[in-house]
Order: structure tokens, then C-alpha cells, then sequence
């Protein structure tokens, strides 16, 4: 079957890859944070509220501005805009900061002044000042190299206030799931934005590259079929505490999220300086 690539996007593996090679048609492939995958992006997540409670209440220990990294369509930055949080918000998608302004204008305007919503690198950012807290949420970590990961580190430190905080969440696989658990599945199957479209998502686990591949095959009545796809790293919660030592800080908590699938833990880490 004939495959259209984006330059960014990654190979569908495992069954993704069976659905795209017994397409009768050619598939595009394209990234799932690309300007096509952000709206699918946040299509996808609308009505998702995990981490949500968790992270508001927990912002509540750092009452100044947020520097929120990765903040997509505003998933968790409206939220907290409607707690009254101001929020610098930090994408590399100029097509996720759009979404996130328009719903701001649409659903609360009177707070829109109290958003600043920037494009840039969350591995590797300046904005000169301090915040008291910086938050990067849904396991974003995980789209960070190593190297990537050092230098976002390096940024964070710098940017936190004395007394701030650092929110963090992860993804945290146990062993059975790793190594002896299902390694490709079908994670669900819903209804996409245009009518008719089917959406089918796939998880698929590369434990020796401790990789985990995201793919949306995407079929549509109206257009060639499409498959979105993204590669996150499979972090342990002992390198990232290692890391975060060595940046300068120390995990004052954790905490545990469900992710409502066996074997697999959302984790809030919640850090501070030392000075
Ligand atoms: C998993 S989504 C999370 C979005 C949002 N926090 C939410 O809960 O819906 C990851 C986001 O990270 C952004 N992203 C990926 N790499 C990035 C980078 N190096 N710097 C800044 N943003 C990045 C993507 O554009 C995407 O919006």
C-alpha cells in the first residue's frame, strides 16, 4: 500500500501498521502534534479531565502565576483560568495556542487578560523572570529525549521561583505490563469530528527501546484515509527523580493518578528548589 509520510510523523508499528497496509487506498501518515493533528488532538480530548482536580488543587500551594509547558488546546489551562490562576502558556504548536485562545474568547472571555500564550520549546526556553509555579502535565515529559529532557530541566530550575513549585506528571508502566503484558492493542474505537469518520486508537510497546507508540487510524466517508502518529519514551519514576536531583531539585510529593488501565499509573511529582 502506497504511504504518504509527513517528515516529523513516525512509522505506524504493529497492528496500526497491518491497517494501513490492507488499505485498498494510500494513507497519509501524519504527526499527531502537526497543524492537521492538533485539531484531531483536541477533538480527541474535549471531555478528558484526568489530572485535572489533581493539578488545580495542587497549584493551590503556589498562589502566584503558572508557567504552564505544553499546554496544547488548554486541557488543564482553562480550568485553571476559571480558578482565577493567571497562566503563561507554552506550546511548540501554533495550532494548539490558537484552539486554546479561541476557547478562551468563546467560553471565558473575562478571563482571557489573564492568559499569555507563547510558542516555544519547553526544553529550552527564557522569559527573564521567575514563576511561582511551572507545571508540565498528561505525561508530556515523555515527548523529551534525554537531552531534551537535561535542558528542560535546566530551564525549569531557572525559572522557579524561590519557594515555587514544579508539577510534573508521568506515565508509569509496571513491570508485568512492560514485559508481559499485551505489547500492541486496540485502545479504543470512537466517532471522529467529521460525520461518519471512525476513529481506531492503538497502543504499541517497544520495551527495548522503552518506547510507546500512539497511532489514530482515521477513516472518513469523504477523504483518503489518514493515520496519526506519535512516540513517547518509557521514563522510570527513578531516573526522573534522579534527574531531578541533579537539576537542583529535590520531590517534596507524589502522588498517584489512575489512569483507569491495569498496570499503568499516572504520577504527580510535585517539586521544589534547593537552594
Ligand atoms: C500530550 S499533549 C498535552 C497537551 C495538554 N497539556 C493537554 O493536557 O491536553 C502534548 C503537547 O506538547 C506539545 N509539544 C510537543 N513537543 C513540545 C516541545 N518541545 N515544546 C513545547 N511543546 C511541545 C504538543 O504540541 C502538544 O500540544
Amino acid at each position: 500500500m502506497k504511504i504518504h509520510t509527513e517528515p516529523d510523523a513516525a512509522p505506524p508499528l504493529g497492528s496500526a501498521a497491518e491497517y494501513v497496509a490492507q488499505s485498498t487506498e494510500p494513507v497519509e501518515v501524519i504527526d499527531v502534534y502537526s497543524p492537521a493533528g492538533a485539531a484531531l488532538y483536541h477533538w480527541l480530548t474535549r471531555t478528558d479531565n484526568s489530572e485535572v482536580r489533581e493539578l488545580v488543587s495542587a497549584l493551590r500551594h503556589a498562589p502566584g502565576e503558572i508557567l504552564e509547558l505544553a499546554c496544547g488546546s488548554g486541557r488543564i489551562t482553562l480550568p485553571l483560568l476559571m480558578h482565577g490562576r493567571r497562566v503563561t502558556a507554552l506550546d511548540s504548536s501554533a495550532t494548539m495556542l490558537e484552539i486554546l485562545k479561541n476557547r478562551v474568547q468563546k467560553t471565558v472571555p473575562i478571563k482571557a487578560g489573564a492568559l499569555t500564550a507563547i510558542r516555544g520549546n519547553m526544553a529550552d526556553f527564557c522569559f527573564g523572570k521567575t514563576f511561582d509555579a511551572i507545571l508540565l502535565g498528561t505525561s508530556s515529559v515523555s515527548l523529551l529525549s534525554p537531552n531534551d529532557r537535561t535542558s528542560m530541566f535546566r530551564s525549569v530550575r531557572s525559572h522557579l521561583a524561590d519557594h515555587g513549585r514544579f508539577l510534573m506528571t508521568s506515565l508509569e508502566f509496571t513491570d508485568e505490563a512492560l514485559y508481559s503484558g499485551p505489547k500492541d492493542e486496540i485502545i479504543d474505537r470512537l466517532d471522529g469530528p467529521e460525520r461518519g469518520e471512525v476513529l481506531t486508537l492503538f497502543e504499541h510497546l517497544d520495551n527495548e527501546a522503552r518506547r510507546r507508540h500512539v497511532s489514530i487510524y482515521c477513516q472518513s466517508p469523504n477523504r483518503r484515509p489518514r493515520i496519526f502518529t506519535t512516540v513517547t519514551e518509557i521514563i522510570s519514576l527513578d531516573t526522573l527523580r534522579k534527574e531531578i536531583k541533579e537539576f537542583g531539585m529535590r520531590v517534596h510529593s507524589e502522588r498517584g493518578i489512575s489512569t483507569g488501565r491495569e498496570g499503568r499509573l499516572d504520577v504527580l511529582l510535585e517539586c521544589e528548589k534547593v537552594q
